[in-house]
């Protein structure tokens, strides 16, 4: 493979037919290569991203700097004119790995040989994930809920497409012909699809309304923040410099699930003040998704989405981080020695219908981490939304399930956990699953109330305006255009 001048560049040449910061005008094999896959995403996102919106014009953001401050800018684009690229934040020459057992070495420029198959492979399961929610996300237009929410939509997708460059720009230049094979499968493989559906089960669930939309970018895109937090530590210098940047863009899809789902709380606590109504059928019948209904898509999209932390105790993990592929969340600000060979982690399983703390080797338990720090996370923005029903003197508190509830994966797997983290037989499960997980009746009912409000500064029943507009424009600016 040629060497190329990394010489990364702060702002990002856009007069190149792929924008980048990667001086690709100067690797010609590796530019026709990707001008090659260009159209073959074109196509992928013409047939399975959002449907009906070639001639829409979107308020978005556009990557123009890897810049901490100003990295973006903000104008009308229509989707598929969008310019997507390759945009790694700057190398620092002096970095090295962090951990594991190379510890100490410069961090590596190209690939070690022996890492080669593992490094695709988690490239590989993290590029996929991003087309996937593209795909989950494409009918959510016909039923926006505001001209604001459209754009944020909007947004999160074509960022999602962005981040399917970032890995696939890695594949190309580093894994030559298994790298360009594996980006085209990249773009073959369909959320949902049974004979080539996408790699991990939560990229194939539908994301079927925007209560769960608001969800999945909180539970779901926050689960991403922590991968790309934790391969950002990788001592393959690409990877964490291409990660970084995916960060950056990643906290905005955070913020609309967050608010999202914040906005639903606000309406319908006013709603059942306003009306001094707690019964959740009384509250359905104003138009607004009772409590009860938020708690059970709660304690799916948090569910689901633990199970793409893989298995607590997992010697793939172990490999990860003793190679210095895959990090801990935050490795660099950890004071320790990096290399957790005589460490343990408390981890939770199950012995005679109890669940047990038990100690486990740190480094074997490293998936069990990472969950567990995403849990804090995630576990403050549901005490931020709690502030909300407090508020309005409104006793009912979301909670997050016991992490042991509706596993598929890992030490729960095959047990019946109830939220309160109590284990069940499988007759009690079924007794009570629907009072835990969104029914079919649920879903119909949420179903009910979207429709489509595309009217500047309108929004539907059953949700609040935001705070504030994007890029600090009014609330009832135009975000989209239907021209
Ligand atoms: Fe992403
Ligand atoms: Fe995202």
């Amino acid at each position: 493979m040629t060497e190329i001048a990394e010489t990364t560049q702060q702002s990002i040449d856009y007069a190149q037919r792929i924008p980048n910061n990667v001086d690709l005008a100067n690797d010609r094999a590796l530019q026709r290569a990707l001008e090659h896959w260009q159209p073959a995403f074109l196509n992928w996102w013409n047939e399975t991203g959002p449907v009906n919106t070639s001639t829409l014009q979107v308020y978005l953001r556009t990557a123009v700097s890897v810049d901490r401050d100003g990295w973006a800018n903000f104008g009308y684009v229509r989707m598929p004119e969008y310019r997507w690229g390759i945009f790694l934040t700057p190398r620092d020459e002096n970095r090295k790995v962090n951990f594991g057992d190379h510890k100490g070495e410069a961090a590596w420029q190209e690939v070690p040989g022996e890492y080669r198959s593992t490094l695709r492979r988690i490239i590989v399961t993290q590029g996929d994930t991003e087309p996937a929610s593209v795909e989950q996300q494409k009918l959510l237009g016909a039923t926006c809920p505001s001209l604001y929410d459209l754009r944020n939509l909007f947004q999160v997708n074509i960022e999602e497409g962005r981040h399917l460059w970032a890995m696939v720009y890695l594949l190309h230049r580093y894994f030559g012909r298994d790298g360009r094979e594996e980006a085209e499968a990249l773009l073959q493989r369909r959320s949902g699809d049974p004979n080539n559906p996408r790699i991990l089960t939560a990229f194939n669930e539908k994301t079927s309304n925007w209560l769960a939309f608001f969800m999945f970018t909180f539970f779901t895109d926050r689960d991403g923040k922590f991968q790309l937090c934790a391969l950002a530590e990788s001592g393959f210098d690409p990877l964490a410099r291409t990660t970084r940047f995916m960060l950056t863009e990643e906290a905005h899809h955070m913020f609309v699930g967050e608010s999202g789902v914040a906005r639903v709380l606000q309406r319908t606590c006013e709603v059942m003040r306003d009306h001094k109504l707690t019964d959740p059928s009384q509250v359905r019948g104003q138009g607004v998704i009772d409590l009860e209904t938020i708690q059970r898509f709660v304690n799916f999209h948090y569910s689901v989405t633990l199970d793409l932390y893989g298995s607590e105790i997992s010697s793939n993990a172990a490999s990860f981080y003793t190679g210095g592929l895959k990090g801990r969340y935050d490795e660099t600000k950890i004071n320790d020695n990096h290399s957790l060979a005589s460490d343990s982690y408390a981890v939770q399983e199950i012995e005679n219908g109890r669940i047990v703390d038990r100690q486990a080797p740190a480094l074997t338990a490293l998936n069990a981490r990472l969950r567990d720090d995403y849990t804090k996370e995630i576990q403050a923005g549901v005490e931020r939304w709690n502030r909300i029903p407090e508020k309005f003197g409104i006793s009912f508190r979301i909670t997050l399930p016991h992490a042991g509830f509706h596993r598929k994966i890992g030490n729960f797997a095959g047990h019946y956990v109830s939220p309160d983290g109590r284990v069940l037989s499988k007759e009690e499960w079924e007794r009570h699953s629907s009072e835990w997980l969104p029914s079919d009746d649920d879903h119909a009912f949420v179903g009910s109330l979207m429709g489509r409000v595309i009217e500047p500064g309108k929004f539907a029943n059953w949700i609040t305006p935001p705070a504030r507009g994007i890029n600090n424009l009014p609330i009832e600016f135009e975000y989209v255009r239907f021209s």
